[in-house]
C-alpha cells in the first residue's frame, strides 16, 4: 500500500506531538489530527505558536515547520476517517468513575465511540491503530464493533502503544528506545498491515528498534512498562522514608545502587510521589485485570505501588504540619511547582494537588507559583477533588505569577516540581523576606541543602530528613 494520508483521533498530549513528529519525518504523507474539542483544535491552529494547547520543549518548532503543509488540525472527524489509510486512536482512557470497575478499570467509552465512527464513516479498507493505552484484549472489542458496522470494508487492528514521557516527548518520539507494533501475524492482511505501519516508522527509526508482537502482548506490554517505571519510583520513595530515620541519604543510596548495571541509574529520584495521567490509572487497570482473572496475589502486588505513592504524598504534607509546630492554620505556605514534573504544563494527578488539599484541610493559606501552569488549571484541579466548595478553594489558595512575591512573608516553602529555575533563585533574599524560622521542604531533593542551611533555612529534604 502506498500511504498517502493518516489521521489521528485525539489531539492531546500524545496525538499532537506524535503526529507532529510523523509529519516532520514524512513530508510525503498528509497527517490530520482531529478532535471533538473545538477549543483544543483552535489552539493547535492558533497563529501564535505560544498558544499551542501543550507545552513541550521542541514542539513549537516542529509545528511551525509542518502545520498547513502536511500537518492539519480539524474537528471534521468523519472526513478525516474517510480520507485516511491509517487511523490512529489516541483518545483518553481514564479510570472509570461509575459502575462495574469504578475507580479501577479503564473507561473505554471514548475508544468505543471512535470505533463506531470509523465503522460509520469508512469508505474503503482501513488500518486502525490503538495508540491509546488500553487493557489487554481491547482490540477484540474494536474488531467486533467494526465487523458489526454496516459496511463491507475490512479493518486490520494494530496495537502501537506510545512510550513518550511528557517534558521529553519530542526527543522520545525522534529517538524511541523501541516502537512496538502488535498485530495478527496469522493472516496475510495482518502481516501486511504491520509492515505498512513499520514502514511509516522506518522513515526515521532504525529497523532494529521496531519490535513486532501479537496484539495482546503489545497491549499488555504498555501497561507493564508503566507499572515497572512507577514501581521503581515507589521503591525508591519507600527507601526515602527509611533513609530519613537512619541518617542514610537517599541520593547516595540511589547513586550506589544505580551503578549496578543490572539496576541502572534511571527512575531512582526520590520525590513527593509520582503523578501524571498514566502511572496510577494504568496500574489500577493492571490490578483490575489481574483480579478479574482471579489472580489476587498479582493484583495485590501491583496495588502496593499505589498505596506507597499515596502514603508518600500524605507523609510529605504531614511533615510540613509537624515541623510547623503542628499547626499551619492561617500560615502562608508557598508551593513552588504545580505540574507533575518539570517541562510540562500537565497537572494531572500531580502530587501538588494532594499536598495542597491536605494543607488546606488544616486551614493553611496556600500560595502557588508554577512557570507553566495557569491559575485556572490549578483551581480546576482542586475543584475536581470536590473536598470543599469552589469559593473555599479560592479563599484558601492564591496563584501568583512571580516566585519572589509567592515566597514573600511565607512561613514555609515547599518544592513540589523539579523546575530548573528553582535552582537559580536568590535564596538569600527569599530567606530575608520570610517569617522566621523560615522552613524549606524540598520534595524533590533538588536544591543545595547545605548552602540553604548556611543562609539560615530550616530544611527538610525528602530522603534526607
Ligand atoms: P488527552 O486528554 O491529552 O487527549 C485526548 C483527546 O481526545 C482530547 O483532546 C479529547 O477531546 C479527545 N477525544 C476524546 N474522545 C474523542 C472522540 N470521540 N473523537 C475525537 N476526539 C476525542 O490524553 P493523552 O494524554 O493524549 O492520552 C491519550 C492516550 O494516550 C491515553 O490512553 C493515555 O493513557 C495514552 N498515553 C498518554 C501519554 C502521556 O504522556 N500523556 C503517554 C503515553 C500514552
Ligand atoms: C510515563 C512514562 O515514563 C512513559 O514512558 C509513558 O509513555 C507515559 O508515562 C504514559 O504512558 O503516560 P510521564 O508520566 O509523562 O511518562 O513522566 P515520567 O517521567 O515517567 O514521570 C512520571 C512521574 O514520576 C512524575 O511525577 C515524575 O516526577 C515521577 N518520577 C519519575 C519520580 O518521582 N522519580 C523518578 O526518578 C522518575
Amino acid at each position: 500500500m502506498s500511504l498517502k494520508k493518516i489521521c489521528c483521533i485525539g489531539a492531546g498530549y500524545v496525538g499532537g506531538p506524535t503526529m507532529s513528529v510523523i509529519a516532520e519525518k514524512c513530508p510525503h504523507i498528509e497527517v490530520e489530527v482531529v478532535d471533538i474539542s473545538e477549543a483544543r483544535i483552535a489552539q493547535w491552529n492558533d497563529e501564535d505558536l505560544n498558544n499551542l494547547p501543550i507545552y513541550e520543549p521542541g514542539l513549537k518548532e516542529i509545528v511551525e515547520n509542518t502545520r498547513n503543509k502536511n500537518l492539519f488540525f480539524s474537528t471534521d472527524v468523519a472526513r478525516a476517517i474517510e480520507e485516511s489509510d491509517i487511523i490512529f486512536i489516541s483518545v483518553t482512557t481514564p479510570t472509570k468513575q461509575y459502575g462495574v470497575g469504578q475507580g479501577m478499570a479503564a473507561d473505554l467509552k471514548y475508544v468505543e465511540i471512535c470505533a463506531r465512527q470509523i465503522g460509520k464513516y469508512a469508505k474503503s479498507n482501513k488500518i486502525v491503530v490503538e495508540k491509546s493505552t488500553l487493557p489487554v484484549r481491547t482490540a477484540e472489542a474494536i474488531r467486533d464493533i467494526l465487523e458489526n458496522s454496516d459496511n463491507d470494508y475490512s479493518f486490520e487492528i494494530l496495537s502501537n502503544p506510545e512510550f513518550l514521557a511528557e517534558g521529553t516527548a519530542i526527543n522520545d518520539l525522534l529517538f524511541p528506545d523501541r516502537v512496538l507494533i502488535g498485530g495478527n501475524s496469522d493472516t496475510e492482511s495482518g502481516i501486511a498491515a504491520m509492515n505498512v505501519l513499520k514502514d511509516l516508522y522506518l522513515n526515521w527509526v532504525q529497523d532494529d528498534h521496531v519490535v513486532l508482537s501479537n496484539v495482546w502482548s503489545s497491549e499488555l506490554s504498555k501497561l507493564v512498562a508503566n507499572a515497572f517505571l512507577a514501581q521503581r519510583v515507589s521503591s525508591i520513595n519507600a527507601i526515602s522514608e527509611l533513609c530519613e530515620v537512619t541518617e542514610a541519604n537517599i541520593k547516595e543510596v540511589s547513586k550506589a545502587i544505580g551503578m549496578d548495571s543490572r539496576i541502572g541509574p534511571k527512575f531512582l529520584n526520590a520525590s513527593v510521589g509520582f503523578g501524571g495521567s498514566c502511572f496510577q490509572k494504568d496500574i489500577l487497570n493492571l490490578v483490575y485485570i489481574s483480579n478479574s482473572y482471579g489472580l489476587k496475589e498479582v493484583g495485590d502486588y501491583w496495588q502496593q505501588v499505589i498505596t506507597l505513592n499515596d502514603h508518600q504524598k500524605r507523609r510529605f504534607a504531614y511533615k510540613i504540619v509537624s515541623k510547623l509546630y503542628n499547626t499551619v492554620s492561617d500560615k502562608k505556605i508557598t508551593l513552588l511547582g504545580w505540574a507533575f514534573k518539570k517541562d510540562t504544563n500537565d497537572t494531572r494527578e500531580s502530587a501538588s494537588i494532594y499536598v495542597a488539599d491536605y494543607l488546606m484541610n488544616e486551614q493553611a493559606k496556600i500560595v502557588v507559583y508554577d512557570p507553566k501552569v495557569t491559575a485556572e488549571q490549578i483551581y480546576a484541579d482542586l475543584d475536581y477533588l470536590n473536598t470543599r466548595s469552589e469559593k473555599e478553594n479560592r479563599a484558601l489558595l492564591e496563584v501568583v505569577n512571580d516566585p519572589i512575591e509567592a515566597c514573600q512573608d511565607a512561613h514555609a516553602i515547599a518544592i513540589m516540581t523539579e523546575w530548573d529555575e528553582f535552582k537559580s533563585y536568590d535564596w538569600k533574599s527569599i530567606y530575608d523576606n520570610m517569617f522566621k524560622p523560615a522552613f524549606l521542604f524540598d520534595g524533590r531533593a533538588l536544591l543545595d541543602v547545605e548552602s540553604l542551611k548556611g543562609i539560615g533555612f530550616e530544611t527538610y529534604v525528602i530522603g534526607k530528613g
